[in-house]
């Protein structure tokens, strides 16, 4: 009806379309989910986190055998891009588990065992089934959703809430970084407070605290990421390279390119480049290197012949491209376990302005479900 139409138009704001906004939006869902999670203290006190949802489970969780991360889609990629900083503070082994896959496997899961269910809609059927599994098993069961009284929220032991505010665009964008903030915070509440990893621990806080302003920075790129969207608009490939924290981030850029664009694309882990991928990079198919600081990249660079896109710390395009690559784009740097949630941004827009310009369904594409409730 019209009065849908003009509610529709009203929630939207000045957006053309939800997944336009919920990627504009970041700044502030990202602000929304660290609210009154974040200590910074006086001169006195440590900078801490607080999870209420979990403070009473902290013990058995840093006393579990393992960490077994579930979910689906972007919630399990938004998982994998924490995974190296939940390992590195908490000392216990952190591994991986695509929903479905679990279950397919039925997969060895134990009393000792912390299971981590994330999920944006808290409903989707394959995590909501392995989370029934988990529990059945015995393990500790940890919900991450960005919705009160889902069923994942209400079957889960104890968890924390994303407070990312509602999605509705079916590609997931703002849901995606404010997990990862949890995941941080959660990485910094499981891990111990020592004295050497105190440096760490503080600089992880202040990186938080700045990062609303750093998802500000990186959203001007928009404009760039619409020219850079022109280019590949007529293209049938896109591959995405990244590795160690910015590995999910080409996953998960790979992603959005196929759910909205419609455009093949494929999310490769840099480190397996030589081991198969390289042959398909030839001097069309294009395909984006996304890399932060401390990371050998310039031997892996050498099939210059490729139409390649950079995606560098601000400073650095000068040494990490010498010149004849395709495209550079620039993003602040932020502590290093942070830096995938600035990194998928222009990713983001490149998948948004792609959809629009051929033409596609950006908040409703073909043949998929906001939450996929059904096996
Ligand atoms: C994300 O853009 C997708 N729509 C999809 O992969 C989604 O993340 C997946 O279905 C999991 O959904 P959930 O987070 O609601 O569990």
């Amino acid at each position: 009806s019209i009065l849908d139409m003009e509610v529709e138009q009203i929630n939207k704001g000045n957006y053309e379309h939800y997944m336009q906004k919920e990627i504009h939006e970041q700044p502030e869902s990202v602000t929304t989910t660290m609210r009154g999670r974040l200590i910074r203290g006086g001169s006195c006190k440590a900078k801490s986190v607080l999870l209420g949802g979990l403070k009473d489970h902290l013990k058995t969780i840093r006393r579990s055998r393992r960490i077994v991360f579930v979910g689906c889609g972007t919630s399990y990629n938004a998982a994998l891009a924490s995974r190296p900083i939940l390992e590195e503070l908490s000392d216990v082994p952190v591994t991986m588990e695509v929903a479905s896959d679990l279950l397919d496997r039925q997969g060895p899961i134990y009393r000792e065992d912390t299971a981590v269910f994330v999920s944006q809609s808290g409903e989707t059927a394959d995590t909501l089934n392995a989370l029934e599994y988990a529990s059945e098993n015995g393990a500790l069961c940890v919900g991450i959703t960005n919705t009160v009284g889902s069923a994942i929220a209400r079957h889960t032991h104890c968890g924390v809430h994303i407070n990312a505010g509602a999605e509705i665009g079916v590609a997931s964008t703002k849901a995606y970084t404010s997990q990862i903030v949890v995941m941080a915070m959660l990485a910094l509440a499981i891990g111990g407070d020592t004295i050497s990893n105190r440096a760490r621990r503080e600089a992880i806080i202040d990186g938080l605290c700045d990062l609303p302003n750093k998802v500000r920075e990186v959203l001007k790129l928009d404009a760039e990421m619409k020219e850079l969207a022109k280019l590949l608009i007529a293209e049938q490939s896109l591959l995405v390279f990244g590795r160690g924290y910015n590995y999910a981030t080409a996953l998960e850029g790979a992603l959005k390119v196929k759910e909205v664009a419609l455009m093949h694309s494929e999310g490769i882990l840099a480190g397996e480049m030589k081991h198969g991928p390289l042959a398909l990079v030839d001097e069309n198919l294009p395909y984006c290197f996304t890399y932060s600081k401390q990371q050998s990249v310039i031997q892996q660079l050498h099939a210059r012949k490729g139409r390649l896109i950079v995606m560098c710390s601000k400073g650095d395009a000068a040494s990490v491209c010498p010149g004849d690559s395709y495209r550079v784009i620039e993003v602040p740097i932020v502590e290093d376990c942070l830096q995938p949630v600035i990194n998928i941004v222009p990713l983001q827009l490149l998948a948004y302005h792609l959809t629009v310009l051929r033409g596609y369904n950006v908040d409703q594409p073909r043949n998929l479900a906001k939450s996929v409730t059904t096996q």
